[in-house]
């Protein structure tokens, strides 16, 4: 089931950007509907540091090609991921510790995380990678 999606108005204008966006989507969605189906701990943990480790590959990628156009804010949008990532790391462990709700909380946040990551600060740098 879809609970979370990407949508047109997300696009950074770069392909390989939206994709690994739309990504993340998929991976929220793989972890959601694996805590509501009751799926084991074990799953679910997996599912969680696949996505973390999605999300690290793609800030990389973000700030490669950041780096190729020459976008001016990088160091800034590096700190943010940098720091979100710290988050999701605290997120883990609380996460390991607790029960249903808290993992619902999780997903809710991440979720809000990134869409208004997406909005706030990756569109930023799309007047700078235009696709051609
Ligand atoms: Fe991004
Ligand atoms: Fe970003």
């Amino acid at each position: 089931m879809v609970f979370f999606e990407w949508c047109e108005q997300y696009s950074v204008g770069d392909d390989e950007i939206d994709e690994q966006h739309q990504n993340l989507f998929s991976f929220l969605n793989e972890y959601y509907d694996a805590m509501l189906k009751g799926r084991g701990k074990d799953v679910v943990d997996e599912i969680f540091a696949e996505m973390k480790a999605y999300a690290v590959y793609h800030f990389k990628s973000e700030e490669q090609k950041m780096a190729q156009v020459g976008y001016p804010d990088l160091e800034q949008h590096k700190k943010v991921h940098a720091s979100f990532v710290g988050r999701i790391k605290e997120l883990e462990e609380k996460k390991a510790a607790g029960d249903l709700l808290a993992a619902v909380n999780v997903a809710k946040f991440l979720n809000k995380w990134l869409v208004e990551h997406i909005l706030g600060d990756d569109k930023k740098y799309s007047p700078y990678m235009a696709n051609d």
